[in-house]
């Protein structure tokens, strides 16, 4: 996919909003709407930007929009967004208090007849949707974060993170005093075929979400 220089026109209108002082998190979603800084806003039906309380203490950061996120306009409202609540509340977390979000705000996909088949954003387009990911955490100021899986880890991390080896531990984030967390994709949990994977790996998920409950209380 060739990326130009003048696609990147989108960011630069939001980062001169920012420097006329107009900068808000609702400012920043308008301007995502428009943004075409690379090419994955051809195919989306919009923007996905995340949402959530302008103050969440807490921020979960997706992959990128799936087909019923592109469509609705909203994060993890389909299949995986289904276990992530699950999960949520079986960990005491209410997700009507925290901010959820992705790596990538446009749906990446592959059309094979009438379905849109999700592909895996590129290193390239993480890098160049991290604008939006760190004017989120930037106005929002989340205490911890949580990256749910590779995408959201290396587009926080800017570098890629073994997931197995980083899960489940609070890492330092930033300069502000902000922790990160790496945990699976919820979408892992439905790729696994074997109904005992499935029910361990959730377990394990569940677990991770409980140490990030329990590590916003203290
Ligand atoms: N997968 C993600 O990473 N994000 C969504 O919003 C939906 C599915």
């Amino acid at each position: 996919m060739a990326y130009q220089q003048d696609l990147f026109q989108a960011p630069a209108d939001a980062a001169q909003a920012s420097a006329a002082g107009k900068t808000s998190l609702s400012g920043v979603r308008d301007s995502a709407r428009a943004c075409r800084a690379c090419p994955l806003w051809k195919g989306a039906t919009q923007t996905v930007f995340g949402e959530g309380p302008s103050d969440a203490s807490l921020l979960f950061v997706g992959e990128q929009p799936g087909d019923a996120e592109d469509i609705a306009g909203r994060p993890f409202v389909g299949p995986a967004g289904r276990i992530f609540d699950r999960a949520l509340v079986e960990a005491g977390i209410e997700r009507k208090y925290v901010y959820v979000t992705n790596a990538v705000k446009h749906f990446k996909f592959e059309q094979r007849g009438k379905r849109r088949l999700h592909k895996r954003p590129d290193t390239r387009e993480i890098e160049i949707c991290r604008w939006w990911i760190s004017r989120e955490l930037e106005l929002i100021e989340p205490n911890l974060v949580v990256a749910l899986g590779a995408t959201a880890a290396r587009s926080l991390a800017g570098r890629p993170m073994p997931i197995e080896r980083s899960r489940g531990e609070l890492m330092p984030l930033g300069s502000n005093g902000a922790r990160m967390l790496i945990t699976v994709h919820p979408s892992y949990l439905l790729r696994l075929r074997e109904e005992e994977d499935r029910e361990r790996e959730y377990g394990r998920f569940v677990d991770d979400l409980k140490l990030v409950a329990s590590a916003q209380k203290r």
